[in-house]
């Protein structure tokens, strides 16, 4: 019997030596301890010992036991620490690292200026209004005085929808808009998209944008319109800039003006943007023509004012020397993220 303990320890902890997991582990505690273990068998068969044995053997067999049980214990406390040291180098975490930064968007530069124009216009005590994308013939020709056969009328040049309806060829119905539904003093700027029907190249879009202007109140003069529109050519493109008008002929305002101002990219000694003239047309402009505030029900005796209209993409180019306006409406990122 005492062999049999003896080779029981033996093996048992030669066993234990082996294992790489507290599983494996359990199943040898059941081998040697557990019910039916080996050990626990080979005790119930003590009482075919001889009475003077069984002390001794009892001694030795629990001690076995104990350093059994004790072998197990701490091979199962190594286990569970190794475990854990894997886990916590698996799940270890650099807090050094860089982070993964988001991608911000960016305003698209149209916006952009557009944001800096009506800024400037807010700031002299002008409100912002907008008009519809589909008009009708009478607000964008009509009542703007444009004689039954003026060419901009011709299917050549506007998208008709119906005889009546048209998508608006410039933001100028947003004045009579305006003097419809509002007594003089007004002071608006109107930004929108407006449609021609123009082939497409570096300069021309079936659909583009433009700003317009209104002021109509007592005793408002060409004097008040240069020096508005010049302040405005200042704050847009710096103190330096200057600014010059030439008579043009506009249906809806008379007299009227094209304003254009010093280059601001030479300064006026002539480049590849002022095609070498050192001026740059930046927009139309006039006294509203009494006919328009007429057809307003705004008596042209007692009230004046003046209008103005540019291009925001032509505005948007010059300012960030943009060569081509089909790059405004392609979505590359790698042009719009420059702004
Ligand atoms: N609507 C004109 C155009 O599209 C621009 C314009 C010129 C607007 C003179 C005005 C103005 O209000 O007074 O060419």
């Amino acid at each position: 019997m005492k062999d049999k303990l003896e080779s029981i320890k033996s093996q048992s902890i030669a066993e234990i030596d082996t294992v790489d997991s507290i599983q494996q582990l359990e199943e040898i505690r059941i081998k040697y301890l557990g019910k039916k273990g080996q050990l626990t068998q080979l005790l119930r068969g003590m009482g075919q010992l001889k009475p003077e044995e069984r002390p001794v053997i009892g001694q030795l067999a629990n001690e076995i036991r104990d350093m059994i049980s004790e072998k197990i214990e701490e091979t199962a406390y190594c286990l569970k620490r190794k475990e854990r040291e894997k886990r916590l180098r698996n799940e270890f975490i650099d807090v050094t690292m860089p982070g993964r930064t988001k991608k911000l968007g960016n305003r698209h530069p149209l916006t952009k200026v557009l944001d800096e124009i009506e800024d400037i216009f807010i700031g002299m005590g002008f409100s912002i209004v907008e008009g519809p994308e589909i008009e009708k013939v009478y607000y964008n020709f009509d009542a703007l005085n444009h004689s039954e056969h003026h060419p901009a009328r011709d299917m050549q040049d506007t998208f008709y929808i119906t005889e009546e309806l048209l998508l608006r060829t410039q933001t100028s119905p947003n004045q009579v808009r305006t003097m419809e539904k509002q007594k003089p003093p007004i002071r608006v700027i109107v930004p929108g998209r407006v449609y021609r029907s123009d082939e497409i190249d570096a300069t021309h879009s079936p659909m583009f944008h433009q700003i317009e202007g209104l002021v109509v109140d007592k005793g408002i003069t060409m004097a008040n319109l240069k020096g508005t529109l010049e302040l405005f050519a200042k704050k847009l493109f710096g103190e330096h800039i200057q600014t010059k008008f030439r008579p043009h002929y506009f249906p809806f305002t008379e007299p009227s003006a094209e304003m254009d101002c010093t280059c601001s990219s030479c300064g006026g000694d002539g480049c590849h943007i002022c095609k070498n003239t050192g001026w740059i047309e930046i927009l139309g402009a006039g006294m509203v023509h009494p006919n328009v505030l007429e057809n307003c029900n705004i008596d042209s005796t007692v009230y004046s004012g003046f209008a103005f209209g540019m291009g925001l993409d032509r505005i948007a180019m010059l300012k960030y020397d943009i060569s081509d306006l089909r790059l405004m409406f392609e979505n590359d990122k790698r042009f719009l993220e420059q702004f």
